[in-house]
């Protein structure tokens, strides 16, 4: 794990492997930069003059021998022409200064942000750090690569950002810390990440956390069918993989004082079951418990951070598989509410598990409940993989988190939550179906969840086509949203 932390020296004074300066556009210094250039007596931006540096974002120049200064290395860092880097362009700032520290095997990386709007850059460069180093490793068998060489990174800020300093990267700390047990959990194959294992991950999550309020109760199959969770066990039918539902509590708060919940969608794998699914890119399935494994980074992160508010986390977990006991389409089931339900599609089964966990939510008296779930391919049709859905029936909710998206750059895009498409779900046999037309897929999903969620504010979060990137070299889970939630949460102190 690599530690971060301030530092309060002069850019030239800081002995460092390398020191990371901005530049903008025609060469023109950053204040740490300027520092620099003076303690070189002007060889910094001689430098830049025989380089051609262009000052762009993105651009790094490493100077090897500059006079003068404390720092065995500078990296010269494009900033652009504005006065604050937009958060994409400081979190890949982060990545390619962390990624050039490793590529020259150093061990430590002291980076200056811009004078202004420090703060926020120093967060993303916290995540862009978390980019460039994060590694899977658990099944990579002989051709693991050694972990990279970069053990602590550093920030020197400008006065003006010093007081909000700390604070913010103890939350941009936890919160990689969150995205990368997130990732771990999401890149782990099915055969390693079943629901057993989960339930053993939460348990493990809590004692390494020992000191902060955390517990988990880990119910088994028994358990469940007391609950009456017939939906959720409704999925279970065709897996020889036993399910487990996840309860973590967290107790930051006043004793009764109304939580905030986080369910989690974790289908540890999904063939879609009878209605199974077509076999290209059916690997990415085992993505399919990235809801999950954002409410495990979440509780992690908060475990860390410690803040003054109730905070449970629910995950269910099943595997969505065939045999002669799967559920058929047209099979009807009761959920944990009473309410039945047609399963006309056996592949729309994130709904059939969260329903339930909504119904559970109900206990806790909960000032809001947040569901994330790799729920529908017609969310990613309809957003791409650059914005989740959000859904809500509370506007206050839904701003809240979009502002903490956008904030965190992990955003959230509010798709309709209306009566007129429930329509679509009737059926002749049931309370409901699980399945409407192909129509507006991600709204009557959402809507089928709603009739769920009537007795608290609520939002549901769809991450179909943000959790993962299906492939090529980044072919791996993202880690979002967790930055997003904590966030949410964090804002909320
Ligand atoms: N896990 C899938 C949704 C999904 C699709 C996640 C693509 C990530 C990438 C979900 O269980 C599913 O199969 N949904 C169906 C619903 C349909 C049967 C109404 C879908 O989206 O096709
Ligand atoms: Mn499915
Ligand atoms: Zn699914």
């Amino acid at each position: 794990m690599i530690d971060f932390s301030l530092r309060a020296d002069h850019p030239s004074n800081t002995k460092t492997d390398v020191v990371a300066v901005a530049v903008h556009d025609n060469q023109k210094l950053s204040w740490a930069a300027e520092d620099l250039d003076k303690a070189s007596k002007g060889a910094l931006k001689a430098a830049l003059k025989s380089a051609a540096f262009s000052g762009g974002c993105g651009k790094l120049l490493p100077l090897f021998n500059l006079p003068g200064i404390s720092a065995t290395r500078v990296l010269v860092y494009g900033a652009g022409e504005g006065k604050v880097l937009a958060a994409k362009d400081a979190r890949a700032t982060g990545r390619g200064l962390a990624a050039a520290a490793v590529e020259l095997e150093l061990a430590e990386l002291t980076i200056f942000p811009l004078g202004e709007d420090a703060v926020s850059a120093m967060q993303q460069m916290v995540m862009g750090v978390s980019d460039a180093t994060y590694r899977y490793d658990e099944t990579k068998g002989i051709s693991a690569k050694p972990k990279p060489s970069l053990k602590r990174v550093r920030f020197g800020m400008p006065e003006a950002a010093a007081k909000a300093a700390p604070a913010a990267l103890k939350v941009s700390v936890a919160t990689i810390h969150g995205m990368e047990f997130t990732k771990y959990l999401g890149n782990l194959p099915a055969n390693f990440c079943t629901p057993t294992r989960l339930g053993e991950e939460a348990k493990k999550l809590v004692k390494s956390h020992d000191g902060a309020a955390l517990k988990v109760t880990v119910m088994d199959r028994k358990a469940i069918e007391k609950l009456g969770m017939g939906s959720f066990l409704s999925v279970t039918n065709g897996s020889d993989e036993p399910p487990r539902f996840i309860v973590f509590e967290y107790a930051g708060g006043k004793k009764g004082e109304a939580p905030t919940v986080f369910v989690g969608k974790g289908v540890t794998f999904d063939t879609g079951g009878i209605s199974i699914k077509p076999a290209p890119d059916m690997d990415h399935m085992k993505w399919d418990m990235s809801g999950a494994g954002t409410v495990f980074g979440v509780m992690k992160a908060l475990a860390e951070l410690k803040p003054k508010q109730n905070i449970v986390g629910l995950v269910v977990a099943c595997e969505n598989h065939i045999n002669g006991k799967a559920t058929k389409p047209g099979d009807v089931f009761t959920s944990m509410s009473g309410q039945t339900i047609e399963v006309l599609n056996t592949d729309a089964e994130g709904r059939l598990i969260l329903c339930d966990a909504l119904t559970y939510a109900e206990r806790f008296k909960p000032r809001a409940v947040i569901d994330i779930a790799t729920l529908t391919g017609a969310c990613v049709v309809a957003l791409g993989s650059h914005n989740a859905g959000i859904f809500s029936n509370n506007d206050a909710l839904a701003d809240s988190l979009i502002a903490s998206g956008k904030k965190m750059n992990d955003r959230f895009w509010r798709m309709p939550l209306e009566e007129d498409y429930q329509e679509a779900l009737n059926s002749n046999f049931a309370d409901m179906a699980n399945v409407a037309g192909r129509e507006g897929g991600a709204i009557t999903a959402a809507c089928f969840l709603w009739r769920f969620a009537k007795k608290y504010d609520w939002a549901h979060l769809d991450i179909a086509g943000v959790a993962y990137k299906g492939s090529g070299k980044e072919k791996g889970a993202s880690g979002r949203p967790v930055a997003a939630l904590v966030d949410y949460v964090m804002a909320r102190e």
